[in-house]
């Protein structure tokens, strides 16, 4: 402590060298006293010797984390949580070091410390950008009081496969959409102040085409063109630098053949060069060292060498930096103002955390024991919860459930569950803490209500490290679930993924409902109709049985701590359900990579009978559920689009208006939608691209008129120039409910 307080007072010494800011010259000073070693040790971040989420590496780099955190030689710890074991290894750093350089705390928390929120993908779907942030916010507020600095989030990778499990942690397809919603969950981790003691550090992850992995499997090859690259992946990581994130995280997979980690376009010429990005770039876990089996490094020091040239500013697990960047920098293979540039970058992190201030502000166990698991926080995830559940479908209207003089068959092993709701990358969410669905729907008393498993998902307890099998071939309870359903008056199926059958490492080949449940589902059928099919999962599943003959369908993901209780509200009408898919439901697997915003081809299907045309021949080419579809208890009828002019140049605006009215029976909100198609183009351009939404909460019969404005920006692409511009010719402005809009006015943007 002695040592910050003497850098602070000799850098307020310094000040008098003006047109730096008080950042900078306490950096600069800071670096000026270091040795290479200190430096590099910057740039080296360990696991926390527990909860491993990447494979670690063997032998004696292991043994020596100890030796290194002592004599300086790392930056930073991912995966140590709570303030006892935060403070006691940020006195090791401080108080034994040389230098006394605080580290800086990180953890994946993804999508809340303990108290858990819904899956990102979930909270995508409410499209509710206030919610999204409060929603971060909260998690902040955890973990920072838990004695974190910088959490490893939001993952903005857009993907249009479903098959790949870490769809769970992203926004979705859209880059329009991901864009806010990237710069929402930053606002909420990051606040206005990062030094203040409820916000923490986020990543803007993975750098970059990490949610292109080619058939949907973890960390495989990206292939994507420029293009693609640009004007799909790019704008939610740009969204990011513009939103202030203070890191990033590069990616496992290649980039042109590269591995981005590696990149030296990506990380140097785009995100620190044309961006202007001014934080620091932290690998993935081992993919400095990973470069190797890439085919790209020929051993660890050429990894290092590649990765810290590229602009890979710290390397997590790898220990190659450590290991090999001092021989790198003293042959010239790595020049130090390479390495000068990372550390700065590193270091004004923490100083913008405020860990020079107080290496100790974070950790207050008093604050942790309020804060932590509040009543308040468990309100913030139940509130998000239900804004992010969608109604596919109602037929008959049989939701809302009647509250009284019904007996409900609950059947799912999902449905009495406190455990998958929690879902993948749960943070320090508690094992078996969500409220149930089971728990929810019993918490209301007028109906009886009868539990039955019907059939397992899954056996025993799951992890991180655990692939869940879903290969069970026992049926001996589907008779009692039978039994059940056909003596009750309406059966809610609770069915789905467990929680780590999605997320990092769970790609799969099938989108079926895991094991037997189709199955069951089917039999149940066959006894009584009257079926609400609750879903639980983690990813955009194929339903297509369940569409054709399930007369209701809720989307409810998996939602986090007060799931059961969200689900309930939602089924009983209480809560009125508005969330709209951000990512497409295909027919079957073999529609994915499927997703709205396509092109049209030169052979464009408007039928499967049309043989020489661009469809398939057992399926329609259009998906179960169209990326922006979701349901109400009410319904909203779309009328009058206008345009306020059919011609604009560069400079001027167009108004697209539309009247939506209520015509049901229940209040409700209505996500509007603005797409916009570009007809032709330098490129081929996509058939619609979302531009603009508002939220509108109506009474039954009321109706209001929703105007966009339309203004270059919104017309800008990456063109064939390498640059983002419009481009003269005719556009259509479409309005409505979900992507399959048809409604449409034209105008022409002119030279
Ligand atoms: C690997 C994952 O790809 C990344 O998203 C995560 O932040 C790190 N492991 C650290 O757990």
């Amino acid at each position: 402590m002695r040592k910050i307080l003497f850098l602070l007072i000799s850098f307020t010494f310094i000040f008098s060298c003006v047109d730096k800011s008080e950042k900078e010259i306490f950096v600069d000073d800071l670096l000026s006293k270091m040795t290479l070693d200190e430096k590099i040790g910057q740039m080296n971040q360990y696991n926390g010797f527990w909860d491993a989420t990447g494979p670690l590496p063997e032998g004696e780099w292991q043994k020596n984390r100890y030796r290194h955190l002592k004599n300086g030689l790392v930056g930073s710890m991912l995966n140590v949580t709570g303030v006892d074991k935060v403070r006691a290894l940020q006195k090791i750093a401080v108080e034994e070091t040389r230098l006394g350089i605080p580290l800086i705390f990180a953890f994946d928390v993804i999508h809340g410390y303990q108290t858990i929120s819904p899956i990102p993908l979930a909270e995508s779907a409410s499209w509710d950008l206030e919610a999204i942030e409060k929603s971060a916010r909260v998690a902040a507020t955890e973990a920072a009081a838990a004695g974190l600095n910088w959490t490893f989030a939001p993952m903005v990778d857009i993907s249009r496969d479903a098959r790949w499990g870490r769809v769970m942690e992203g926004a979705g397809e859209d880059p329009f959409l991901g864009s806010l919603i990237a710069k929402a969950r930053i606002k909420g981790f990051q606040g206005d102040d990062l030094s203040a003691v409820n916000t923490i550090a986020a990543c803007a992850k993975h750098f970059a085409s990490y949610g292109f992995a080619e058939a949907g499997r973890d960390y495989n090859t990206a292939d994507t063109n420029e293009y693609t690259l640009f004007n799909t992946i790019m704008p939610p990581f740009k969204a990011s630098v513009d939103a202030g994130v203070s890191t990033f995280m590069n990616s496992f997979n290649t980039v042109d053949e590269i591995p981005a980690t590696g990149s030296s376009f990506l990380q140097r010429d785009i995100l620190k060069g044309e961006w202007g990005f001014n934080g620091f770039v932290v690998s993935d876990w081992g993919s400095i060292g990973e470069m190797i089996p890439h085919g790209y490094a020929k051993d660890g020091a050429h990894a290092a060498e590649i990765a810290a040239n590229a602009g890979s500013d710290m390397d997590m697990e790898s220990s190659l930096y450590v290991s090999k960047l001092n021989e790198l920098v003293t042959s010239g293979k790595v020049e130090i103002s390479v390495i000068d540039d990372a550390v700065k970058r590193i270091l004004g992190v923490k100083y913008d955390l405020g860990l020079f201030e107080d290496p100790y502000k974070y950790c207050n166990e008093e604050r942790e024991r309020a804060v932590v698991g509040s009543k308040e926080n468990q309100d913030a995830v139940l509130d998000i919860a239900k804004k992010s559940i969608v109604l596919l479908k109602n037929q008959n209207q049989l939701l809302p459930l009647k509250k009284k003089n019904q007996t409900i068959a609950l059947i799912g092993q999902l449905a009495n569950d406190k455990n998958s709701s929690i879902g993948n990358w749960r943070g320090r969410g508690i094992s078996n803490s969500a409220v149930s669905v089971f728990e929810g729907l019993n918490s209301y008393k007028g109906n009886k209500l009868i539990y039955t498993k019907g059939v397992d998902v899954y056996y025993g307890d799951t992890n991180f490290f655990t692939r869940v099998d879903i290969n069970y071939d026992d049926r001996s309870e589907f008779n009692r679930a039978k039994s059940v359903a056909k003596s009750s008056d309406v059966v809610v199926m609770v069915l789905g993924e467990e929680g780590y059958q999605t997320g990092e490492g769970r790609s799969r080949t099938n989108l079926l409902l895991p094991g037997l449940q189709q199955e069951l589902l089917e039999e149940i059928y066959k006894v009584n109709k009257n079926i609400v099919l609750v879903l639980v999962n983690g990813r955009p599943l194929n339903i297509s049985w369940a569409d054709e003959n399930i007369p209701a369908i809720v989307e409810a993901w998996h939602l986090g701590s007060q799931a059961g209780n969200a689900i309930a509200q939602v089924l009983y009408g209480d809560y009125n359900p508005s969330g709209k898919l951000t990512m497409t439901f295909p027919r079957n697997v073999g529609q994915v990579p499927i997703y709205y915003n396509y092109k049209n081809t030169g052979r464009p299907s408007k039928s499967q009978k049309a043989v020489t045309t661009s469809a398939y021949s057992d399926v329609e080419n259009s998906p179960v559920y169209p990326f922006g579809y979701g349901l109400s208890y009410t319904s909203f009828d779309y009328s009058d689009l206008t345009i306020s002019s059919e011609t604009i140049n560069s400079e001027e605006n167009i108004i697209a208006s539309i009247t939506l009215t209520n015509s049901g029976e229940y209040k409700g909100k209505e996500v509007v939608q603005l797409y916009i198609r570009d007809l032709f183009g330098s490129l081929s351009r996509p058939l619609k691209e979302l531009k603009g939404f508002e939220m509108v909460e109506l009474e039954p019969g009321e109706s209001k008129i929703v105007n966009f404005t339309i203004d270059n920006s919104l017309l800008k692409y990456y063109t064939v120039n390498k640059k983002w511009e419009s481009e003269p010719g005719d556009f259509n402005i479409y309005i409505g409910g979900n992507s399959d809009v048809e409604m449409f006015k034209k105008f022409k943007l002119m030279d």
